[in-house]
């Protein structure tokens, strides 16, 4: 498979409303991808199969009685499609704001997690806020979400402070989680050091590799 990351386009909308419904079940309201789309402030990347957006045919089973099936899921459930060859996997957001990215979403399609997607969504993510001239990047995350607290650490993001209660769902409190000095000289050379340790690790295919690069 090849992938890609770039800007969002009106077509993966419903895509993403279905990644956002996985990966914040209990978020109220949901994220409105087509304002977010007219706010000049939002930066959105998204995480395309490249293959499947080329048209290339979808997995065929060798199981005669799956392959009917399909075919009939595919006649009669359009939505069904989408989740069984899903084109989009995941994307992430950034708002600059006064020289300052906050990072206002990353998701990875749940069957797709821990194969380093959510990583290359960041790098890019950092990519696009250095292209920004921001000096940090900045979040918040629940302190139940030690996954995507691990994330976080691992590019160097400091625990900065805490929000009392700041989720409206069952007003858990968020941490605060910062990267300091992204516009250093030397930020964009450690970047590439955290890409490349990436590639080498997932050994990632030549289309792969061009991701936010
Ligand atoms: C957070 C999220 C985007 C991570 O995506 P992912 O593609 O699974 O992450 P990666 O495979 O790139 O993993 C990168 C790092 O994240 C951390 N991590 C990922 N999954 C983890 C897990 N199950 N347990 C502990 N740490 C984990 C690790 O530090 C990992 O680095 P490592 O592979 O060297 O251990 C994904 O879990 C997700 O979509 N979660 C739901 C949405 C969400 O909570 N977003 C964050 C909102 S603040």
């Amino acid at each position: 498979m090849t992938y890609l990351i770039r800007p969002i386009k009106d077509q993966d909308i419903p895509e993403l409303n279905q990644i956002d419904k996985e990966a914040f079940p209990t978020m109220w309201p949901a994220t409105n991808f087509k304002r977010e789309m007219e706010n000049i402030m939002a930066h959105y990347m998204v995480l395309v199969d490249e293959d499947i957006s080329r048209g290339a045919s979808p997995k065929i089973s060798p199981n005669i009685w799956k392959r009917l099936w399909d075919c009939i899921r595919r006649d009669s459930n359009a939505a069904g499609t989408l989740a069984d060859n899903p084109k989009v996997i995941g994307y992430s957001a950034i708002w600059v704001m006064a020289g300052s990215a906050h990072l206002v979403s990353v998701a990875v399609r749940d069957a797709f997690r821990r194969k380093g997607f959510g990583e290359l969504l960041l790098i890019s993510s950092l990519k696009e806020a250095i292209k920004y001239k921001c000096f940090e990047m900045t979040l918040e995350v629940r302190v139940s979400n030690i996954v995507a607290q691990n994330l976080y650490l691992k590019y160097g993001f400091a625990i900065k402070g805490i929000r009392k209660k700041y989720y409206l769902d069952n007003h858990e409190d968020a941490l605060i989680m910062t990267l300091d000095s992204i516009d250093s000289p030397d930020f964009p050379s450690k970047l590439d050091e955290y890409k490349n340790s990436h590639t080498r690790k997932w050994k990632t295919t030549p289309g792969m590799a061009e991701l936010a690069s």
